[in-house]
């Protein structure tokens, strides 16, 4: 029987810029993001009626129900059809990475493809009803996002060696942006440099900021813990949060130095979700493949 397997890439914002917010609170955005080849894995089956069902490490809490992006994403394009989807969990839930965003799209791509049909008009201002960061979750490769994440430019940016780290505690989002200080912030530079590797990358990016992180470390403070643990690491040259938190990632100039602080890190905190991964363009991996 066809089997459509699409991989979800976790989405990390490298800057997160708060410029604005909107009539209907929504906020402004002037985001830098990269993607890891950290993420789930959905397969989907033509079937009857759309289905999910769930596995892997990080499944624990969460439901399977019409409720789950994954359905809801599907749903968008189903046009009728049915699939049964198995997703396989493997980002922690509601961490700042995108992951329930990351499934949202990766459902939509792998069920046009069980479809064998294009993407219809439309989808985009869909996806965005459906959450803020899914527009970016259906691209995968290096972007600058703004407005509430609908605006969306591809960039070049060179592989950027990380580590990636939660404390395994749930944040919610909307709680992080009501306890923002600041709504108004100023944005990234209009014109970004062309870097010609992760260091010089990492040099520009220890300018800017992610705007919700005092306001995440506020909220739940094992954040602040986590950042101090990838600052002390060896070879670490920026630790920051991803999105509205709890995932923070360490940057460093090789991939090897990246593995070393993995290690480290896991012999000292057994309980925290630990990733090393290249960010960069994920757009290979993300395409659906027929089994
Ligand atoms: O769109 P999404 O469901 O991811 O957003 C969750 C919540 O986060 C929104 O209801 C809103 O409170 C907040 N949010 C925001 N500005 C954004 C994205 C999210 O205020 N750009």
């Amino acid at each position: 029987m066809t089997c459509i397997e699409v991989f979800a890439p976790a989405k990390i914002n490298l800057a997160l810029h708060v410029t604005g917010q909107r009539a209907d609170g929504y906020h402004l955005l002037d985001s830098l993001v990269a993607f890891a080849p950290v993420g789930d894995v959905l397969q989907l089956r033509p079937a009857e009626a759309l289905s999910l069902t769930l596995a892997g490490p990080e499944s624990a809490g969460l439901s399977p129900g019409p409720d789950n992006l994954a359905l809801r994403g599907a749903a968008l394009v189903a046009a009728g059809q049915g699939a049964a989807i198995h997703l396989a969990k493997h980002l922690p839930v509601a961490s700042g990475i995108g992951g329930g965003s990351a499934d949202a799209a990766a459902a939509v791509r792998g069920m046009l493809a069980l479809r064998g049909t294009e993407a219809p008009a439309g989808l985009g201002q869909d996806l965005l009803a459906l959450g803020a960061d899914l527009p970016m979750c259906r691209m995968n490769a290096p972007l600058r996002a703004r407005g509430i994440g609908e605006v969306l430019e591809p960039l070049s940016l060179p592989p950027l060696p990380a580590l990636l780290v939660n404390p395994r505690l749930p944040v919610a989002t909307p709680a992080i942006f009501r306890a923002l200080a600041c709504r108004s912030n100023p944005p990234l530079p209009e014109a970004l440099p062309v870097f010609a590797g992760p260091e010089p990358l990492i040099d520009w990016l220890a300018w800017q900021r992610n705007d919700l992180q005092p306001a995440a470390c506020a909220v739940e403070p094992a954040i602040g813990a986590v950042l101090d643990a990838l600052r002390q690491l060896p070879g670490c040259r920026l630790a920051r949060m991803s999105g509205s938190g709890a995932t923070c990632f360490g940057l460093f100039d090789t991939e090897a130095e990246a593995l070393q602080a993995a290690q480290l890190l896991r012999a000292a905190r057994s309980g925290w979700w630990i990733a090393p991964a290249v960010l960069g363009d994920q757009t290979q991996r993300a395409t659906p493949r027929r089994q």
